[in-house]
């Protein structure tokens, strides 16, 4: 899973380019190891009739089809394009889900806020994200078992933009608090991830930074690579299955109402949002069901 990168541009990149390249690929494996969180998000949001939901960061839209699946004959409608920007229809999402797409934005207040922008007064936010890399060692072993070997191998910025952006629980108390949210709950949970071993390999060689760097890099050092991180894995290896314990934070908020508006959004410029706006994709959906059942959206970079 990705990312030791610094800024928003990079993410993009990073999410249009190869990241996002590999998640496409491994689709099936990703979401076979999170489904865990897909069905405690599927648990967590309560869409009452009318409903609408957005999913930020859906990536291949496993969890946002879950929870449409969830509700019988809820259309489900997918967009690409920044979250922390993306001008969203004001007041029109009632729940706010992410399974581990919130943690890349470069200025995470503004883009909470823009989200909140987007949701109805006391709208339901739920999210998961990782706690810090200390406590993910499953998650970081390949690359410092491989860092040795990889001297171009870039160090984790602690709260850069990246998989462990969101590690300090206090950090994104303020973020929420800040962007319009109240009720903030951020609690530990440690969830048992499995896959089978082999898959394993083609895991550590494709995705997270040493994936990356694998891929410029030569025959026999990606070799010696290869066989360093897998014995570095080897004792999460149970027979044909690879167990490890997710350490991850399960966010809940609740949406403020738009009459305490937060001092950032008076910076906001909607005009901006709009314009930065990339490749935006609608698919269509039911309009004879769009007024009467919930909404199911997407959101993707
Ligand atoms: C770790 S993947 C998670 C994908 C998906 N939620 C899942 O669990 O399978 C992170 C996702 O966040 C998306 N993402 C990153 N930055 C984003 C942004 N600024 N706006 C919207 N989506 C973003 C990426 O494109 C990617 O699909």
């Amino acid at each position: 899973m990705d990312t030791a990168h610094q800024t928003g541009h990079e993410q993009a990149t990073l999410w249009n380019g190869l990241g996002g390249h590999s998640w496409v690929e491994m689709q099936e494996l990703l979401d076979q190891i999170l489904k865990p969180f897909e069905n405690l998000l599927v648990e967590a949001v309560s869409l009452g009739p009318g409903g609408r939901l957005l999913d930020v960061g859906c990536g291949t839209g496993s969890t946002t089809l879950a929870v449409a699946r969830e509700r019988e004959s809820t259309p489900a409608s997918f967009v690409c394009a920044n979250a922390q920007v993306h001008a969203f229809e004001p007041a029109s999402f009632d729940t706010i889900i992410s399974r581990f797409g919130v943690m890349f934005f470069d200025d995470s207040i503004r883009a909470f806020a823009n989200l909140w922008r987007a949701a109805t007064d006391n709208a339901q936010l739920r999210f998961v994200a990782w706690r810090s890399a200390a406590e993910n060692p499953f998650m970081t072993a390949a690359e410092r078992a491989a860092a040795p070997l990889l001297p171009n191998l870039p160090a984790r910025q602690p709260d850069a933009p990246g998989q462990f952006a969101f590690a300090n629980d206090r950090r994104v108390y303020t973020i929420l608090e800040e962007s319009g949210w109240a009720e903030i709950d951020i609690r530990p949970i440690d969830v048992a991830c499995t896959l089978p071993e082999k898959e394993l390999v083609r895991c550590l060689t494709r995705l997270g930074p040493v994936g990356r760097i694998l891929q410029e890099t030569d025959d026999q050092t990606r070799a010696q690579v290869i066989e360093t991180v897998r014995a570095a894995v080897d004792p999460y290896v149970h027979g044909a299955e690879v167990r490890f314990a997710a350490a991850c934070w399960l966010v809940s908020a609740q949406a403020r109402s738009k009459s305490a508006a937060p001092k950032i959004y008076s910076n906001l410029n909607p005009g901006e949002a709009s314009s930065r706006t990339e490749g935006i994709m609608h698919s269509s959906r039911s309009p004879s069901l769009a007024d009467e059942t919930p909404e199911i959206r997407g959101e993707t970079a």
